[in-house]
């Protein structure tokens, strides 16, 4: 089986093509249109230019796709498009262009869940042993818009133990570098700069550090990000300043993963005795520390960590893919009036997330 890949929930316009040879996924193209250009200069994604840009490149980035996979489209068996949840004007350009191949080409059209891409991508990439991974397994799923920990029971079925109750790990990273005058997207910056800077320096909160459960928040930690540059003497921060502080918030972001990460571990071995591997997935699961010290965590569990390759963490088509590649294996797609969905918890019965729209 054959599938096309959409993804254009943010600012990556993206198609792929992935395939799956027996129990092993293959990637046969994968092409990633960052705009990171385009946002830079507003330190942030502004949904409009991002809309618009995906419209711009989207017919290009398919074809591109195909091309570099060597197939022609009477190849391919199902076309899937993130459904969302995401930006929604980009999350609209992506859908309505999977409709209409799927319509003109009479194929199946499978609306995916962003989140589940995600969530999904380690079995598409296996470990260093297997070329797949079975369920349940334990997920901590860490972008730029979430920031949850769940019980990955299968396609479909996902049990969520904690959630952020205000920003995600992503976004502090992003608005630590824009508070600290460092490009966008801010995670790869920091993660950069933090390399050289001293993380005792400052002294950052580790919010819900120490409680029972497994929510997160990271609204204190970016205030005081902003009151410890307040502090500094006034005028241009140091190159110095800058390394000490990226390396002290990344230090409290990776402590406040680790601990909630281990209370879900706990929660997970309780409610699923045979266990199952901890996984980590998103963008921010492409930084080294943040991963260094989740394999930790999971090592004192003596669970088994599995994490994607750094370029399939961040925004991508294969991800999408292989998620509608695995629904279409259970006959599941999706029909022409399928809405773009703005918002989409994985776990419906989470109130935490069903926020109104
Ligand atoms: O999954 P993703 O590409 O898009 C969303 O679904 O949100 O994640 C993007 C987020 C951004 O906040 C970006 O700053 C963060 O992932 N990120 C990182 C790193 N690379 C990307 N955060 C920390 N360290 C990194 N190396
Ligand atoms: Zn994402």
């Amino acid at each position: 089986m054959i599938v096309l890949g959409i993804e254009t929930s943010c600012d990556e316009t993206a198609a792929a093509i992935v395939t799956k040879d027996g129990e092993c996924g293959r990637i046969l193209s994968n092409v990633v249109r960052s705009q990171h250009s385009e946002h830079k200069p507003y330190g942030g994604v502004v949904p409009e230019v991002a809309a618009r840009a995906h419209v711009e490149v989207i017919d290009d980035t398919i074809k591109e796709a195909m091309r570099e996979a060597e197939l022609h489209f009477d190849q391919i068996d199902g076309i899937a498009a993130t459904g969302g949840p995401g930006l929604i004007g980009g999350v609209m350009v992506g859908t309505m262009m999977g409709k209409a191949l799927s319509f003109a080409l009479s194929l199946p059209f499978i609306a995916v869940n962003h989140l589940e891409a995600h969530a999904l991508t380690v079995r598409l990439t296996g470990d260093e042993n297997r070329c797949n991974v079975d369920f349940p397994y334990i997920l901590l799923l860490v972008s730029g818009g979430h920031c949850q920990l769940l019980a990955v029971e299968g396609i479909g079925q996902y049990r969520c133990l904690g959630t952020t109750i205000d920003d995600a790990v992503g976004e502090a990273f992003d608005k630590t570098a824009k508070m600290l005058g460092l490009g966008y997207p801010g995670g790869p910056e920091v993660e950069k700069i933090a390399a050289k800077g001293n993380s005792a320096r400052f002294s950052l909160p580790r919010p819900m550090m120490g409680r029972t459960g497994c929510d997160f928040s990271f609204s204190g930690l970016k205030t005081k990000v902003r009151q410890t540059i307040n502090s500094l003497p006034p005028g241009e921060l140091k190159q110095e300043d800058i390394a000490d502080l990226c390396a002290s918030f990344q230090e409290a972001a990776c402590d406040v993963l680790a601990d909630r990460s281990e209370n879900a571990l706990d929660i997970f071995l309780q409610l699923y005795s045979k266990g199952g591997p901890f996984v980590v997935a998103g963008g921010v699961a492409a930084n080294a520390a943040i991963r260094a010290r989740l394999k930790k965590i999971a090592t004192i569990k003596s669970l088994q960590f599995i994490a994607p390759p750094i370029h399939l963490c961040t925004d991508n088509g294969a991800m999408v893919a292989w998620a509608g590649l695995e629904k279409l294996l259970l006959g599941e797609s999706d029909d022409l009036d399928f809405r773009p969905r703005p918002r989409w918890p994985l776990d419906p019965g989470d109130p935490k997330l069903n926020l109104p729209e």
